[in-house]
């Protein structure tokens, strides 16, 4: 597709942000710098709508995400309008919060899986990278969901401090009865470009972890799927961020501004449209935020010209502003772009112990990015 079609393909992903409000305080956090503050998120009405609009559209699969989304006292409610809109929900939560009367609330409303944030094997190291205290919880969530019957699955951001611990981790995702572990490199982008020095792993690192889970592969028959997520400062490789900027998903943020990626609210001009001012629908097909970067036609050389544009459309689009100021230029991260010593350079470096991990402050949870 390119971006003089008319019509493009129908979205068949929501990524839910319903709070930015979070008990963890992960110095790669996903959330933007400027996080949204509670009084201004969308009610339950507007949710179900966003819901029933997203189930119109196409959404099959909603991620229903935070900060944490246990959060949401109407979680439930918006569950039920997703499974009334025949959308498949997985809830992503750090498990803090989770006791067996909200899960088996969440079952009876129609909840279909559950990812669980992870940060280490060792429950110190777990507690120290999400700065709280909050591994026993996880520990006590992932046994609620086991016994409620629903998929679980264990997502570990990797970074410097756990790409040793694979093992462990595996080993964990096995006595937890996981039914798949997502092993992703951390991305750099917002938090984790901020906190990028003290989070970069090394070269060793990577290939050490590389090999575990390809052992691990081999060695688990029944256990749990191993999900591997490349790392993007290593390979000279982009990746097809969001599978296509505008092309399978979208995402609603906790005020209800609609956006490509979660990321996408940082890059200047975009002027992402609000869910409160227009329908999912026209968003989707006709606002500049969507079609701006939308197949292959608004690329500039090397992309367009070369021979993996429809295969990874360019790389990421907010990394590409996050590291030279322009949105429309090759993601550094491909060894063709122009630009790509940024990431080769720091990558080559490694990181630096004695760095700072800045976070959002302890016991705030909303508001301007402040950090410690
Ligand atoms: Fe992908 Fe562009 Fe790099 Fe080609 S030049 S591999 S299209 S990012
Ligand atoms: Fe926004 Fe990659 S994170 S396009």
């Amino acid at each position: 597709m390119t971006s003089a079609d008319p019509s493009p393909a129908r979205p068949w992903a929501l990524l839910a942000e319903l709070t930015h409000a979070c008990p963890l305080h992960c110095g790669y956090c996903s959330n933007p710098l400027e996080l949204t503050r509670r009084s201004h998120e969308l009610t339950t009405d507007q949710w179900t709508d966003v819901m029933r609009q997203a189930g119109e559209l196409g959404v099959v699969h909603t991620h229903l995400s935070g900060g944490e989304p246990l959060l949401r006292r109407d979680l439930e409610q918006i569950v039920t309008a997703a499974e009334a809109a025949g959308i498949y929900t997985q809830l992503v939560t750090s498990g803090v919060g989770l006791d067996q009367a909200r899960l088996d609330a969440l079952a009876s409303a129609g909840l279909r899986s559950v990812q669980l944030s992870v940060q280490h094997a060792d429950p110190r190291a777990s507690d120290r990278i999400g700065g709280r205290r909050s591994f026993a919880e996880k520990e006590r969530a992932a046994q609620l969901v086991r016994a409620v019957g629903l998929p679980l699955g264990l997502n570990v951001v990797l970074h410097r401090e756990n790409l040793d611990a694979i093992d462990t981790i595996v080993e964990l995702g096995v006595s937890w009865g996981a039914d798949r572990v997502e092993l992703a490199n951390v991305q750099f982008y917002g938090w984790g470009l901020l906190n990028r020095a003290a989070l970069l792993p090394t070269r060793e690192q990577l290939a050490g972890a590389r090999d575990a889970v390809e052992r691990w592969r081999k060695r688990l028959n029944t256990g749990p799927e191993l999900v591997w997520v490349v790392p993007d400062y290593f390979d000279g490789v982009a990746k097809p961020c969001m599978g296509g900027w505008g092309a399978v998903s979208l995402t609603v943020t906790p005020d209800g501004t609609v956006l490509p990626c979660p990321a996408a609210a940082a890059l200047p001009g975009l002027d992402p449209p609000n869910i409160r001012d227009r329908p999912l629908d026209w968003i989707w097909e006709h606002s500049a935020a969507f079609t701006r970067y939308r197949g292959t036609d608004w690329m500039a050389d090397p992309c367009r010209s070369c021979a993996r544009r429809d295969e990874d459309f360019g790389g990421c689009r907010c990394q590409a502003y996050a590291l030279t100021g322009d949105a429309a230029r090759t993601d550094p991260a491909c060894r063709f772009s122009p630009d790509h010593g940024v990431i080769r350079v720091p990558a080559d470096e490694g990181a630096d112990a004695t760095a700072p991990v800045r976070r959002r402050v302890p016991g705030r949870s909303e508001g301007a990015a402040t950090w410690v």
